[in-house]
């Protein structure tokens, strides 16, 4: 394929070297004199292990030349692929001059053409901004309409530093965020020699999934680095430790936990997690990401609180008191919290769990249940059946197989609140849906 790449910084010269090495014809395009001057002499000025050896080769073979005009090579390409730089601004804002100008240059140059160019965002952007800023330009510029005179496909960069040449040949998989599935399918071609899933998504999870990937691996760093500097005050080996917990990969380094939904609750997590922070604080370490987590936490039952307030029905049943299906264990769960916070707006609320019956509960957890919930026996129902018939709002806080049956079977329209994303295939279900915590 003949391709552009626009920016040659380090995720352009790799993409440009490595698509040239796989037999491409590549053209670099970028304003800073030096670097196309350097890039025409077989060398590059970033240093990344195997990158020299690339340039020269595909320089040498004439699949990989640079240069600062790429306007009027618009017409004998295929492929732009945006690679330019979108760093912070002052206050963290992400500054897009680059990606305008850019997107100008190639919009003048999609005027005259007349076959189908497809313009890649591989820089890391904010959701939208390939729709809207990307594409506004290019369509005024151009006087194109995208999706049916050019393509437009966001497909982000997983490179690291220091090992992005084999990185960019063993990925993960390839993300393929499209604006339609014809410009999708031309950028697939880029990718047939590389032996890694072509995930096909939309431009903004694309684009979103970039920014969570790195967020997440932020994350971990953070992470580890509290539960180390935790480790050091106590005198306990942090590696070995941190290898402990890698190494459940069922519950640790796994999918588990990871889902967006409600938040948590139950006898362990905000127990323990107050130890470590309570603890750290008595010994004088700072850990903020461990202290932020049970704040998020309740955040999730505030905003569930607000969209009720939001939907409006006074009459709500609620789905699960537990924090989880096949226990009725009690204590922390957020669930009650809630139904306290919409009991204070006035709410008439009913519950239905199969696993919680108070007469059958003893010790501690009954002492819980009757300290929190002491109408718990006037609002229990005996069915989920029941308790459909008097409310008009059902807040689904478990994963319970049928739930969604029952209620297409009970005919009446009812708004449900889905905390927990049981409702999958919404055009199915015949009454207003609120999905998940995304609103
Ligand atoms: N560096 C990484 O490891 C990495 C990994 C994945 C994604 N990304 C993302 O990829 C994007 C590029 O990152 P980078 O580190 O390669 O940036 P960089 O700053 O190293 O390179 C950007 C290049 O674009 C050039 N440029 C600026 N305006 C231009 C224009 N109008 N036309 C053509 N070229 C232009 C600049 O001169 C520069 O050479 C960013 O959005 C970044 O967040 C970076």
């Amino acid at each position: 394929m003949r391709i552009l790449v626009w920016g040659l910084g380090y995720v352009g010269t790799v993409s440009a070297g490595c698509l040239a090495d796989l037999g491409n014809e590549v053209i670099g395009v970028e304003p800073h004199h030096p670097k196309v001057k350097a890039i025409n002499h077989g060398l590059c000025a970033i240093k990344e292990p195997g990158l020299q050896e690339l340039v020269r080769a595909t320089v040498e073979s004439s699949h990989f030349r640079a240069t600062t005009d790429g306007l009027n090579l618009i017409p004998q390409s295929d492929i732009s692929l945006i690679c330019v730089g979108t760093p912070n601004g002052a206050n963290g804002r992400p500054r897009l001059d680059a990606i305008e100008n850019v997107s100008r240059d190639i919009g003048r140059g999609l005027r005259h053409i007349s076959h189908y160019h497809v313009v890649v965002i591989r820089s890391t952007v904010f959701p939208g901004t390939s729709r809207h800023l990307v594409r506004s330009i290019l369509e005024e510029q151009s006087g194109k309409k995208a999706g049916e005179d050019f393509g437009l496909v966001m497909n982000p960069e997983f490179l690291r530093e220091g090992s992005a040449v084999n990185d960019f040949h063993t990925p993960s998989y390839t993300i393929i965020g499209e604006l339609d599935k014809h410009s999708g399918e031309l950028v697939d071609r880029l990718y047939q020699k590389i032996n890694a899933p072509l995930k096909h998504v939309t431009l903004e999870e694309a684009e979103l999934l970039k920014i969570t990937n790195n967020a997440f691996h932020a994350l971990k760093v953070g992470f580890g680095n509290e539960i180390g500097r935790l480790c050091d005050h106590l005198r306990i080996d942090s590696h070995r430790l941190m290898e402990l917990v890698c190494e459940d990969s069922k519950l640790n380094i796994s999918p588990a936990y990871l889902r967006p939904g409600f938040a948590f609750g139950g006898s362990c997590l905000p127990k323990d997690l107050r130890f470590i922070t309570y603890n750290a604080r008595r010994l004088g370490i700072e850990v903020p990401i461990l202290d932020a987590i049970l704040y998020s936490n309740d955040l999730q039952v505030t905003l569930a609180r607000l969209k009720l307030q939001e939907i409006g029905f006074k009459n709500v049943g609620v789905l699960g008191l537990s924090f989880k299906p096949g226990t009725d264990d009690l204590r922390e769960s957020p669930i009650i919290r809630l139904i306290q916070d919409l009991w204070q707006d006035g709410f008439n609320v009913l519950v239905y769990d199969p696993d919680v019956n108070p007469t059958e509960m003893l010790g501690s957890n009954l002492a819980y249940l009757s300290r929190q919930l002491p109408q718990i026996n006037d609002i229990l129902c005996d069915s989920f059946e029941q308790m459909l018939t008097q409310c008009e709002v059902v807040v689904i806080s478990q994963k319970r197989p049928g739930v969604l049956e029952a209620i297409q079977k009970f005919g009446q329209r009812l708004v449900i609140l889905d905390l927990v994303r049981m409702t999958d295939h919404p055009e199915r279900l015949m009454f207003k849906e609120y999905r998940g915590m995304s609103w």
